[in-house]
């Protein structure tokens, strides 16, 4: 086991969309229920983290330097610093060597898309990495688990991203090895969910006024927490049965109401807020007009901001594309069209 070395780590980290949400945790990032998403493709961070043997060995606590695109990022640099000093103990060599990050995000950086996932489980997946390299690492844990566990403690939603296809995070009753501390991929899936579009449309691209921490936050002493958890804890059974049955009928229904109900939580919280535009709902409205005319399966989804997933088959591809890029895209900032991802990939 070598007490000093070098190396240069590069992972790239997919984000991931919520079909039942997270929202709501206790202390050390435990979700408050099981939660369900899908991994994306083309909305991925990439995280350069090079690892060498600190210059002065008697200076004390992290030593770290976090550039995006080259440029220092202080703000980020302060989390991902308080991150590290917590998280000591899973990664020891972190306490004589200096860590320099490079990151970048494939997806325009004004868009409000959440980019904290991807971000938090590059990182996570570089650390895990860089521990398994010196053989740091003493758990039996599979790889993915250890990262998916040390990006949860970065971002919550971020341990999802560590699978292709889909993937729950949160015990569930009913599935066996799901936990609260990491996610595992759900592998039972269905021929019409295997590959998915989402189209984000970008609504405002302007930085939210309520971070979702603070939202997650409200949720302790909100008056319908219980039965939210409760209806996720139902929501996530639903939806990991329709993921192996294909039935789109469900799928859609369950995953217009979490978005509709995540919002709701908000709006009903203690102080309350609003995060929807009126191009969110207009959006949500030609959507679900659009599905009622042509029989497509297609529907919308939304995260803690105002812009809209649009869901569906890629064998819907060409007729929903048309539908959004002549009656949507004039109406809004801009639309990033994705999809399945496989999950993340390392890079070198
Ligand atoms: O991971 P966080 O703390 O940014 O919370 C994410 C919350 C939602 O995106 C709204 C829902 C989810 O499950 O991803």
């Amino acid at each position: 086991m070598a007490d000093h070395f070098y190396t240069k780590i590069k992972w790239r980290c997919p984000s991931n969309i919520a079909i039942v949400k997270y929202w709501g945790k206790k202390d050390h990032q435990v979700p408050c229920n099981p939660s369900v998403s899908m991994t994306l493709s083309e909305a991925f961070t990439e995280v350069e983290m090079e690892i060498s043997p600190k210059k002065d060995k008697d200076v004390k606590g992290v030593e770290l330097e976090y550039f995006y695109e080259g440029i220092k990022n202080v703000p980020f640099q302060l989390r991902v610093q308080t991150y590290l000093e917590s998280n000591l103990e899973s990664f020891p060599f972190i306490k004589n060597h200096s860590i320099h990050i490079n990151s970048s995000n494939n997806f325009p950086h004004s868009t409000g898309i959440a980019s904290s996932a991807s971000a938090f489980g590059a990182i996570a997946l570089s650390l895990v990495d860089a521990q398994n390299e010196f053989s740091y690492l003493s758990e039996k844990k599979s790889f993915y688990k250890k990262a998916s566990e040390m990006a949860r403690l970065g971002s919550g939603s971020a341990c999802r991203s560590m699978y292709g296809g889909f993937a729950i995070w949160g015990h569930h009753p009913n599935v066996k090895e799901s936990s609260d501390q990491f996610a595992i991929e759900l592998t039972d899936i269905h021929d019409n969910f295997k590959q998915m579009q989402d189209a984000i449309l970008i609504v405002d691209d302007q930085q939210k006024k309520v971070s979702s921490s603070t939202g997650h936050s409200l949720m302790n002493n909100h008056p319908y927490a219980q039965s939210r958890f409760l209806q996720a804890q139902k929501n996530a059974e639903e939806i990991i049965k329709v993921l192996s049955n294909g039935d789109y009928d469900t799928l859609i229904q369950v995953a217009e109401a979490e978005a509709l109900t995540l919002h709701a939580m908000m709006m009903t919280s203690h102080p309350y807020y609003l995060l929807m535009k009126p191009g969110t709902i207009d959006a949500i409205q030609k959507i679900v007009h659009f599905r009622e005319e042509t029989h497509t399966p297609v529907c919308f989804t939304l995260d803690a901001g105002p812009n809209v997933h649009v869901l569906y088959p890629s064998a819907f591809k060409t007729v929903v594309t048309e539908f959004i890029n002549n009656d949507l895209k004039p109406f809004l900032k801009e639309v990033i069209f994705d999809k399945t991802g496989k999950g993340p990939e390392k890079l070198y």
